[in-house]
C-alpha cells in the first residue's frame, strides 16, 4: 500500500515531542551557520536535476490517494476578457494550494529510516501547511522554521497539524539558514519548497491534470515565486504537448525569474513588498530555472493594481477567494500583457487560497479603487448653512453614494467662510466614475481627485 504508516499516531507524537525537546536545548541566538551547513545536496546549482516527465508521471500516481483531483472548469470572465478561460482550482485543496502535490510526493519517496526521523522545511505559509498537514497523514515528524512575518493564521494551522513550529528569522532567507543548520544538527532531510527535485516532480502532476481536463488548451499561465510550479508544469505539458504555451507569471516586485532570464542563471533579484507574498523569492531554484528556462514561452511580470483587481474579480465573479499568488495569472489577463491569447483556450491555475481576511477587506478596497468604483474627493466648500446639504444633494443626483466623509475647518489657510469636505464616494464602473468627476469639477472650484494626485 502506497501511504501505509510508519509511525502510529502516539510514536509520531513521541518523535515530535523528542524533537521540540532537542531544539530547546540548541542556543538558536548564538548558533554558528557555515558556508558547509547550507549546502543542499538535492539543489546544487552547480549540476542542476533536469526533471524527467517520467518522475512528473510517477508523482502523480503516488500521490493520487492524497491529494484531491481538483477541478478545472470554464470562467464567467470569458466573455469580457476574450479568451476561453479555465480555473483550474488548487485554492480548494485541503491546505489550501498546489503545494500540496510536491509535498506528499516528496514525504512519501523517502526512504523509511528517513521517515521516521522526520524532516525540516523553511517557508512562510503554503509550503509549511503542505508539509505539516501530509507529514501528519502519512506519520512522519515535521519541523517547519517561518520567519518573524509569517501570518499567525498559518503559524497556528501548522501547530495544529501537530508539526514542530519554530519562528525564526526576519525573512525566509534567514529561516532557511536555520532550517539547513538544524537539518544537520538533527539528523533531518531538509526540502526545498519550490526547488527539491520531487517537488517539481508533484507540482508537475497539475499540469498532467490540466491536459486531462482541457485536452486542447492553447496556453497555461503559472504564478512563480521559486520556479516550482513552472518546471512541473512546462516539462508535463511540453513531453505531451509541444504546442501548449507555457507562461511565467510574477510580481514586478519579485521579477526573480525574470531577471534569471535576463542573466542566463538565476541571480539574487531584491524583492519588494507584494500582494502575492507567495511569489515573493530573492532568487529562483538552479534546478527549477535549468528546467524551466528552455520551455517556456514568455515570462510577464503583473503590477500590484491588477493583483488587487484580479482578487476582487476573482471574489465578485467566481466567488472564489484567491491569494495575491494565485491570482497573479487573472493579473495578466486583465493588465493586457497577453494579447496573443485572444481567442484561445487559456487555464489559469488559481493556486492558493490562504489569505487573511483582514488582508482581503484592505486588498477588495485598493481592488474597488484601481477599478474606479471608489473615488476620494476634496472641496472647498461655503460655511453657510445648507451648503453640506446643497453638496449631497449633488451627488445624489449623479447617483454616487457617499461612503466617508469629513469635514475640516481649523486648519485651513483659505478664507473664514469656507470648509474642506473630503469625501468617499462610491460609483458603479469607470465610465460613472468619469461622469461623477465631470459634475464635480463643473458646480466646483476648489476641488481636487485622489488619482490626480502624483
Ligand atoms: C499560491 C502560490 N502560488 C504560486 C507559488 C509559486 O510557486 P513556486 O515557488 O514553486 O514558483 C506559491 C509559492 O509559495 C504559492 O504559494
Amino acid at each position: 500500500m502506497l501511504d501505509e504508516r510508519l509511525l502510529s499516531d502516539a510514536d509520531l507524537q513521541q518523535r515530535q515531542h523528542d524533537l521540540e525537546n532537542q531544539i530547546k536545548d540548541i542556543d538558536l541566538l548564538n548558533i554558528e551557520i557555515t558556508e558547509e551547513d547550507l549546502y543542499d545536496e538535492w539543489c546544487d546549482p552547480k549540476s542542476p536535476h533536469i526533471l524527467t516527465f517520467e518522475e512528473i508521471s510517477a508523482a502523480a500516481y503516488r500521490i493520487k490517494y492524497g491529494v484531491d483531483k481538483t477541478p478545472c472548469t470554464p470562467s464567467h470572465m470569458s466573455k469580457i476578457t476574450g479568451m476561453e478561460l479555465y480555473f483550474k482550482k488548487d485554492f480548494l485543496l485541503h491546505t489550501g494550494s498546489f503545494k500540496e502535490r510536491g509535498a506528499r510526493n516528496t514525504l512519501m519517496t523517502l526512504s523509511a529510516y528517513e521517515k521516521a526521523r522526520g524532516v525540516i522545511a523553511a517557508s512562510a505559509g503554503n509550503h509549511a501547511l503542505a508539509m505539516c498537514y501530509h507529514g501528519q497523514q502519512l506519520g512522519i515528524p515535521v519541523v517547519v522554521v517561518m520567519p518573524r512575518h509569517a501570518p499567525i493564521m498559518k503559524v497556528n494551522n501548522c501547530k495544529s497539524f501537530g508539526a514542530v513550529t519554530i519562528i525564526k528569522g526576519n525573512d525566509l532567507a534567514e529561516s532557511k539558514r536555520f532550517a539547513l543548520k538544524l537539518s544537520r544538527l538533527l539528523g533531518l532531510r531538509y526540502v526545498n519548497g519550490f526547488d527539491h527535485p520531487h517537488i517539481l516532480a508533484g507540482q508537475g502532476s497539475l499540469g498532467l491534470e490540466v491536459l486531462d481536463q482541457v485536452p486542447d488548451v492553447d496556453a497555461i499561465l503559472v504564478p512563480t515565486g521559486g520556479g516550482g510550479l513552472l518546471a512541473g508544469v512546462a516539462v508535463a505539458v511540453k513531453s505531451v504537448n509541444p504546442r501548449v504555451q507555457v507562461i511565467s507569471v510574477e510580481s514586478e516586485c519579485a521579477p526573480g525569474f525574470y531577471q534569471a532570464t535576463q542573466a542566463g542563471h538565476p541571480i539574487y533579484t531584491e524583492c519588494k513588498s507584494t500582494l502575492a507574498d507567495g511569489l515573493a523569492v530573492p532568487m529562483v531554484g538552479g534546478n527549477a530555472y535549468a528546467t524551466a528556462a528552455p520551455l517556456i514561452d514568455k515570462v510577464v511580470c503583473v503590477s500590484e493594481e491588477y493583483i488587487a483587481i484580479a482578487i476582487l474579480r476573482l471574489v465578485e465573479m467566481e466567488k472564489a477567494v484567491v491569494e495575491g499568488a494565485g491570482a497573479a495569472g487573472l493579473a495578466a489577463v486583465l493588465q493586457g500583457l497577453l494579447p496573443e491569447l485572444k481567442g484561445k483556450k487559456v487555464v489559469i491555475p488559481l493556486c492558493g487560497g490562504n489569505i487573511d481576511t483582514t488582508v482581503l477587506g484592505r486588498v477588495l478596497e485598493r481592488g474597488l479603487v484601481a477599478d474606479k468604483r471608489l473615488l476620494k474627493v476634496w472641496l472647498t466648500v461655503s460655511d453657510r448653512p445648507g451648503s453640506l446639504a446643497q453638496m449631497c444633494k449633488l451627488f445624489s443626483s449623479a447617483g454616487a453614494s457617499v461612503k466617508d466623509i469629513y469635514h475640516e475647518r481649523a486648519w485651513l489657510k483659505s478664507d473664514m467662510f469656507s470648509v474642506q469636505i473630503q469625501v468617499v464616494l462610491e460609483v458603479r464602473d469607470s465610465d460613472h466614475a468619469d461622469e461623477v468627476t465631470k459634475v464635480i469639477s463643473e458646480h466646483y472650484d476648489k476641488v481636487k481627485f485622489h488619482q490626480d494626485l502624483p
